[in-house]
């Protein structure tokens, strides 16, 4: 648990993050971070496509303060889909908010987020839009309500079961018949607003799936947990719920014995694909998730 609070304090630490992106991918991230141009990411889209998995890439980046680099970060995103289309990869796009402006203005946001909806629909994509810190939280779910229902099948939000208020979330939603991604949650949260055990969140992650998809909803199960995706396909099973109805998702560079595992079954399976400079917050977040990682960084760092 203390690690896990060192690696997400690091995960936010202004200083740092500049240092690394001077850097470059170093210190093990290129596990987890798929090269830091579209090129690279294009490539590791086609490998996974070989093996019958799709992708969703994401031009990393986050907590941008400024107009200008929140435009810099939304011309990103339309290179990005620009890039799948051209390379006719199957992919579709992951983006923050925070990334393309709602922390320098609400307005700006929404515009940078309609125009890459816009370009998504045009090219029969899709954009999921990550869920990131309790402190975004309402208003992440708000700017998604108001697009789903201009740009209804094109737009997609995430559900973090560790929050105690995604059960009404997940209901409050469900009049726009949405595709949601389930998580469980990568940010440092205080027990006010979210579960502190995991046995509470993993219970909470099954239940908020099982509703959801009982109301005929699209899921994306998205975690590397071996036990909730065998409770997934026999909950699918038992009720009748086709393989069309549901996809997993889980991370680059985590379990991919797994995921062509499930993709080899028949399963429809979709790895989010980062890349991009902005990598260090990222990494941190999956170091965070699984301490076990930090040895790993220490035997590559012997080697760099
Ligand atoms: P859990 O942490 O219980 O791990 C289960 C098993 O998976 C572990 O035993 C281990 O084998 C493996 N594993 C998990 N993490 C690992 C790691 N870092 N390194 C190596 N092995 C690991 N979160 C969020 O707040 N907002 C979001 O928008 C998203 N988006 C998102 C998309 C996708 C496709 C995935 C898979 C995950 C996210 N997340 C996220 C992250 C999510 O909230 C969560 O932190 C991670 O998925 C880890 O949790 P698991 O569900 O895998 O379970």
């Amino acid at each position: 648990m203390i690690t896990r609070n060192v690696f997400l304090a690091l995960s936010r630490s202004a200083w740092a993050t500049h240092a690394a992106r001077i850097w470059g991918l170093r210190f093990g991230a290129r596990r987890f971070v798929a090269g830091e141009t579209v090129e690279t990411a294009i490539e590791a889209v086609r490998e996974l496509n070989a093996l019958g998995i799709k992708a969703t890439l994401d031009h990393l980046g986050e907590s941008v303060t400024d107009a200008k680099t929140a435009s810099e970060m939304a011309e990103c995103c339309f290179r990005t889909l620009d890039a799948i289309r051209s390379a006719g990869v199957d992919s579709n796009l992951s983006l923050k908010l925070t990334q393309i402006g709602l922390d320098v203005d609400r307005g700006l946001c929404r515009t940078h987020l309609g125009r890459i909806l816009d370009r998504a629909r045009e090219y029969g994509n899709f954009v999921r839009i990550d869920m990131e810190g309790y402190a975004h939280n309402e208003a992440t779910l708000s700017l998604f309500e108001e697009l789903r229902a201009i740009y209804g099948e094109t737009v997609g939000a995430v559900i973090q079961a560790y929050l105690y208020k995604s059960e009404a979330d997940v209901e409050r939603l469900s009049v726009h018949s949405p595709n949601l991604r389930f998580v469980k949650g990568a940010y440092k949260e205080s027990p006010e607003v979210a579960y502190p055990d995991k046995a509470d969140v993993d219970r909470n992650f099954v239940r908020l799936v099982e509703a959801h998809a009982k109301r005929g909803h699209y899921a994306a199960i998205a975690t590397h947990d071996e036990a909730i995706i065998a409770r997934a396909i026999e909950f699918a099973l038992c009720n009748g719920i086709p393989k069309t109805a549901f996809e997993f998702q889980m991370l680059y560079g985590i379990r991919p014995e797994l995921q062509r595992r499930l993709a080899d079954d028949g399963y429809t399976v979709r790895v989010y694909v980062p890349f991009g400079d902005d990598w260090y917050g990222y990494f941190m977040r999956r170091l965070a998730e699984r301490p076990a990682n930090v040895w790993f960084v220490l035997k590559s760092m012997r080697k760099s």
